[in-house]
This record gives C-alpha cells, structure tokens and sequence, in this order.
C-alpha cells in the first residue's frame, strides 16, 4: 500500500515536471528563441570580439545548457551570469557547476527582461531575428553602460551599426560586435 502510495506520489511529481519543462519550453519559443546551442568551435571567435578583462562582467541572455558562461569564467577570471528561463536548461546549468570546479559563475533560473543589465561589460545572446525586435533594443539602450559590448551571435541588431562582424568564411556564422 506504502509503496503504491509511493509510486503514484513519484508518477505524479514527474508528469508535473514535464509539464513545467514543457511549458518553459514553449514559452522560450515565444518569448526569446528556442535552444540551439552555440557551435562549440565559434566559441574562440565571440570571446575574441568580447575581448573580455579580467573583474569584467558577462552576460549571456538565454544561456541553454551554459557553455558561454563556463567558458568566460573559465578563461578570462571575470564574473559570469548566466540567465535562463527554461527549468531543464537552469537545472543542467546547476549540475554542471555542481559537478565541476568552475570560475565565478552565476545561473539564475530568470526571464531576462526581468533582469537589469546595468552591470555588464559585456552581453552575449543567440536570438531569433523576430526577438531582436524595438523591445529588446530599448532595454539594452536603456540599462547597459556606455561602452558595453554587445554580441549576437548569427543575428544582427535592426537600426544598431555593427562594430565589427566577424564571418571568416561563407560556411560560417556570422558573430557581430556593438557597443551601447
Ligand atoms: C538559441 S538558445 C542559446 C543558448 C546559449 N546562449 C548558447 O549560445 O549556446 C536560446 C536560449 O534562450 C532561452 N530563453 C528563451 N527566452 C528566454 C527569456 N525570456 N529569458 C531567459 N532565457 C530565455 C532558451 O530557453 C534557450 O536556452
């Protein structure tokens, strides 16, 4: 009886955290972009334009499974904030800073309109051409510093010149520099 209990308690607590999942998945489709992640090999390059300084601080808007975050802390000692909105993507997050010994790291389980980014030196997001839309654009005028860099990876900014595009080759993705 105890174990049944148990196994409907257990059935009903994962049908409802996929439920959630589900639901923070759909609502990152609309809200921002669905998760695809940066190719690992572009990495180099975005960081390059980032051109980060150790004590800076680096956002990465929609952060999926971390892997930007993970590697500004790790080769450039700045502090580095990683705002996610999907609870699966938050939760690998969180296990791969539990599991690992990173650099000065923070995930926050977040919308990032709700976030202020007055504190950073440098944002990175991979969006969707309809995100990166008049809202998107007022809130980064609005909050960042001036001088902050901005990078979007793939997509360019609407009205925004571009301070550098970096596009080695026709097979790659294009990584755009702006600064607020
Ligand atoms: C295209 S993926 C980019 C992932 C990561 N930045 C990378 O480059 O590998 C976009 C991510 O943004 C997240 N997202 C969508 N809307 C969001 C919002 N309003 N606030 C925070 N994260 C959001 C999605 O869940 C997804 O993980």
């Amino acid at each position: 009886m105890i174990i049944s209990i148990a196994l409907y308690a257990f059935s009903l607590a994962f049908l409802l955290f996929i439920l959630v999942c589900c639901s923070n998945f759909i609502f990152s489709v609309l809200s921002f972009a669905p998760w695809v992640p940066s190719r690992g090999r572009d990495l180099k390059r975005i960081f390059k334009l980032a051109d980060l300084r150790p004590g800076q601080v680096f956002y990465d808007l929609g952060c999926g499974d971390g892997r930007t975050v993970i590697y500004a802390a790790n080769n450039f000692k700045v502090k580095a904030i990683g705002l996610e909105i999907s609870l699966l993507f938050y939760l690998i997050c969180r296990l791969r800073q539990a599991l690992n010994k990173f650099g000065n790291i923070e995930f926050k389980l977040k919308n990032l309109y709700k976030e202020n980014l007055a504190p950073a030196d440098v944002v990175y997001f991979f969006s969707i051409p309809h995100s990166l839309n008049e809202k998107f654009c007022s809130k980064l005028r609005r909050e960042l510093k001036p001088g902050a860099k901005i990078i979007s990876y793939s997509f360019k900014l609407p009205d925004w010149q571009p301070k550098a595009i970096d596009k080695p080759s026709e097979k790659d993705l294009p990584v755009y520099l702006y600064e607020a």
